[in-house]
């Protein structure tokens, strides 16, 4: 049984803060265009990073967006309540977020020439990043103990359901050049060299002094100080930043602070068991 803070969405468990059957449908039925681009990740992996991001790449380092427009009404995610409230305000190309696994995604999104960028990110830092999350969010059930919370979030107990059938099912995808895999640690270890990828993969011929702008205001410690962007606008009832802060350390490897052996035993061994004799590697190791 699940609590009353969630719905269930084709096995999937999602906040009825931000999403209905109303909002999946609607994200279901989506009208996906050609110069579409979707920011996918699994949650905690980098999404909002990818809000700032996303549309100083399209709009050619114009800062005017990430300083006037909040993160979730300038790259809105498509499963929230909240998009076809803002939809008609999306100018052309319209960048958007999920979290939505490849076989959840829009019908038209598969006909479409719409690209996407899979955010991937170390899951044991991604367990960490969310149990922070669950003591600070509200609409989220309580973690319980760290330890607690690793089993939830090897059973898939927590929103958007097990990580690793989130990777398989977009690493299976049938994209082709339509998708972009990247990293959250070569995000963290050179920005530049990340936003160059994302903007050649877009097409966007961006110049490297545009490209210096926008790591630069794409910074942690600069998005921390940005209230489009730090979630410091939601009331507190929702989003207690005295509890955890939503942009909290922003660092690769987090998870050596929190994990002891026997947690990283049993981590490692359910992932690994997970992926046993797929046909792509993760970018880094598990142990
Ligand atoms: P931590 O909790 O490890 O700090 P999401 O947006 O998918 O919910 O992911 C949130 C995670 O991305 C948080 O990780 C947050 O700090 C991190 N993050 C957001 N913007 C970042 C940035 N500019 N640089 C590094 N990490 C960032």
């Amino acid at each position: 049984m699940y609590s009353s803070k969630y719905i269930q969405y084709h096995g999937l468990l999602l906040s009825t803060a931000a999403h209905s059957q109303e909002s999946l449908e609607y994200a279901q039925n989506f009208p996906v265009q050609d110069t579409d681009v979707f920011a996918v990740t699994y949650p905690k992996s980098g999404t909002v990073w990818m809000q700032e991001i996303l549309p100083l790449v399209l709009n050619g380092g114009d800062l005017t967006p990430i300083h006037t427009i909040r993160n979730h009404d300038r790259v809105p995610w498509l499963e929230f309540k909240r998009l076809a409230e803002i939809v008609d305000k999306l100018t052309s190309p319209r960048a958007l977020v999920t979290h939505l696994p490849y076989n959840l995604m829009p019908l038209s999104f598969h006909a479409s020439k719409a690209k996407v960028i899979y955010v991937m990110r170390n899951p044991k830092d991604i367990l960490v990043s969310s149990y922070y999350f669950h003591q600070m969010a509200a609409f989220l059930d309580n973690p319980g103990t760290f330890d607690e919370f690793v089993d939830k979030f090897l059973e898939g107990r927590v929103p958007f359901g097990k990580w690793t059938e989130h990777v398989k099912s977009w690493k299976h995808a049938e994209l082709a050049d339509r998708i972009l895999f990247i990293t959250y640690e070569e995000m963290v270890q050179d920005l530049p060299t990340s936003i160059r990828r994302i903007s050649d993969f877009l097409c966007c011929n961006l110049s490297e002094d545009v490209i210096q702008k926008i790591a630069e205001h794409c910074s942690f410690q600069s998005m921390k100080a940005n209230t489009m962007s730090n979630f410091s606008l939601v009331p507190k009832e929702y989003m207690d930043s005295d509890k955890s802060p939503f942009l909290r350390k922003g660092i690769a490897g987090d998870w050596k602070n929190h994990l002891g052996l026997e947690q990283l035993v049993r981590f490692v061994s359910v992932i690994n068991e997970e992926l046993k004799g797929e046909n792509f590697s993760l970018p880094w190791s598990l142990d």
